[in-house]
């Protein structure tokens, strides 16, 4: 199978890039902060974000974290609900994003990306891809953009989902978010150095989807 790695920061437009590169180019997409944002809920809901150990016992064998497709489209589905849209709002960005520290979440997500990959032809996007879930993939992309540039996208996003944010709430979040997910002892998000890297801060999302399918194409 042919597997194809996309890490980087919030809001680099990568979920959107590759959703469409992979689309092109007849893979599946596996969007794994779905997976981490799913658990995020699990475990706000149970009030439960409190501490690693709490969080940790989340993850019991009454939890299910499913990952469907309906058109081709990943639907994420929380003990048989349709979380899909529930993961997205910025309570559940920080709830992720505070899961995913725990070695215990990574664990359990791990062997459901690692089986995902091993089936299928796929572009999978997140942190750790290229460094800790697909060391082998055919193509590692590390996607980035400066935080203003970000931000300003995802700000963009939740105000025409009809969300009262403000703009410099949202930078905070993403630069806290960026330190975070770089900083954790567990699986740090990081460029892995066979890792092409591709910044979009002063390009616009058609060049960027350009881009990037001409990259898998050259290195594939
Ligand atoms: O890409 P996203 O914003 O939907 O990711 C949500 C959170 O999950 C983010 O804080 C980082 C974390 N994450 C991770 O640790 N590893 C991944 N492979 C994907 C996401």
């Amino acid at each position: 199978m042919i597997n194809i790695a996309i890490d980087g920061p919030a809001g680099a437009g990568k979920s959107t890039i590759a959703r469409k590169a992979a689309s092109e180019l007849g893979f599946i997409y596996i969007d794994t902060g779905a997976l981490y944002r799913t658990v995020g809920v699990a475990a706000m809901r149970q009030n439960k974000l409190g501490s690693d150990s709490e969080i940790e016992s989340v993850l019991t064998d009454e939890l299910s974290v499913e990952l469907r497709f309906s058109d081709g489209i990943q639907k994420m589905y929380l003990n048989g609900e349709d979380v899909s849209e529930a993961i997205r709002t910025p309570e559940a960005s920080m709830a992720a994003s505070k899961v995913s520290a725990v070695p215990a979440v990574r664990a359990y997500l791990f062997d459901l990306q690692k089986r995902i990959a091993k089936e299928n032809n796929c572009l999978m996007d997140g942190r750790d891809i290229g460094t800790v879930v697909l060391p082998d993939a055919d193509v590692k992309i590390f996607l980035t953009a400066s935080p203003e540039a970000r931000a300003k996208r995802r700000y963009k996003e939740l105000v025409e989902k009809g969300s009262d944010v403000k703009y410099e709430d949202v930078l905070s979040d993403m630069i806290k978010r960026d330190y975070d997910d770089s900083h954790r002892a567990i699986a740090p998000l990081k460029q892995a150095e066979d890792a092409i890297l591709v910044d979009t801060s002063d390009i616009g999302l058609e060049e960027s989807i350009a881009l990037i399918i001409r990259t898998i194409k050259e290195n594939i």
